[in-house]
């Protein structure tokens, strides 16, 4: 079968490859799921492995098979299989147990302290742009044929789903939090899933970002769920508190390391800042009031935390929000999906939009594998 694959830390190593079909034998407990893949979403994590910034092949391959956000169709089950059916639609979770943390122990991989970590399409495990994967049935999430036509956006929006369930873990502290405004920075895909995710919940949601608002699609569809879109040239972040008020939520997804630090400063007292970017570079920035920053997160009990990865409750949190948004905002999600290539084959057209996404004005760019 088909599949797009790179030579991991080679720059622009990205190729077709033909690999072996996989069968539902190949897992050996009888849990095993063959799934035809209609869907496999690209995102900046492929674009920076196709840079050889970073990746693993998996054992005795010198070869990585890409993608991790997927959506495809079961066709194949094993016999101890009792929670799918052929026909069914389904993602999959990305890690899987297999380092040696305790984490990895009780299931939570998403949390694993293991330096080796295992994830289909970008360390050591083949990933999703193929025409067929087989999974163990533990790592699939079942997906309602009525969201099937956006579900590809299901993995990233699980990231934001373990980004909001930490913070409402972590305000426990408070016993009562009642947080009602959001400031979310950066409206690309990641961003603009967590402007739905704090509106789906009722948060007031302030979008930034880098672009001018006008003729803006992103801005637009900020504005067109409820939330305001401004960009930081005309109102930066910090100035924005005098406008909106302090933010009982902010949600840094810019890529842009030393915003986090403005970012800290716009937090209302017993506020939490969550980080979503992976930032592999080594920029540095010494303009940081530290006093000043350390005195509002002492003196007024602020918090912080990263997110990375998901668990299956997130990704059952994020089929719940893209079925309400859906419900309440029926084709807004769809309108995310800017950019369709039909086929592997034409990888190169993918990854050119991925590399140049400003002038392709691209949200999600996707492979169409197969039909719904
Ligand atoms: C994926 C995560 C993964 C992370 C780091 C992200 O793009 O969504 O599942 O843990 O990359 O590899």
């Amino acid at each position: 079968m088909k599949a797009v694959a790179v030579t991991p830390k080679k720059q622009n190593s990205v190729r077709l490859v033909r690999i072996e079909k996989p069968k539902v034998s190949d897992i050996k407990n009888g849990r095993g799921v063959l799934v035809e893949v209609l869907r496999a979403g690209a995102c900046g994590t492929d674009r920076e492995i196709n840079n050889g910034e970073y990746g693993v092949a998996p054992k005795d391959f010198n070869f990585l098979v890409l993608g991790h956000e997927n959506f495809g169709r079961v066709i194949e089950i094993g016999k101890n299989v009792t929670e799918l059916k052929i026909g069914n639609y389904v993602v999959a979770t990305v890690r899987r147990p297999c380092g040696n943390s305790i984490y990895d122990t009780i299931g939570m991989q998403d949390f694993t302290t293991s330096d080796k970590y295992f994830e289909r399409g970008i360390s050591r495990l083949h990933g999703f742009m193929a025409e067929y994967y087989v999974e163990d049935a533990d790592f699939l999430i079942k997906i309602p044929p009525a969201i099937a036509e956006i579900a590809v956006l299901l993995e990233p929006l699980s990231i934001i789903e373990k980004g909001l369930k930490q913070a409402a873990d972590i305000q426990e502290r408070l016993k009562i939090w009642h947080p009602k405004t959001a400031a979310v920075l950066g409206v690309g895909n990641v961003g603009l899933l967590t402007v739905m995710a704090l509106r789906m919940r009722g948060f007031q949601v302030h979008g930034f970002g880098k672009q001018a608002g006008s003729g803006y699609l992103n801005a637009k569809l900020c504005e067109s769920i409820g939330a305001t879109y401004d960009s930081t040239d005309d109102l930066p972040l910090i100035e924005s508190t005098k406008n909106y008020g302090e933010y009982d939520l902010v949600f840094e997804c810019t890529g842009y390391s030393p915003i986090i630090f403005d970012a800290m400063q716009t937090l209302n007292e017993n506020g939490i800042l969550i980080l979503s970017s992976v930032t592999g570079g080594t920029r540095k920035t010494d303009q940081v009031p530290s006093d000043k920053i350390n005195q509002m997160f002492v003196l007024g009990n602020r918090a912080m935390v990263g997110t990375v990865n998901a668990g299956r409750e997130h990704f059952e949190m994020g089929v719940k929000d893209l079925a309400l948004c859906e419900a309440m905002h029926a084709g807004w999600l769809g309108q995310m999906l800017t950019h369709k290539v039909v086929g592997l084959e034409n990888y190169e057209k993918v990854f050119e939009i991925l590399n140049n996404s400003t002038q392709y004005k691209a949200i999600k760019t996707y492979f169409e594998v197969g039909k719904i």
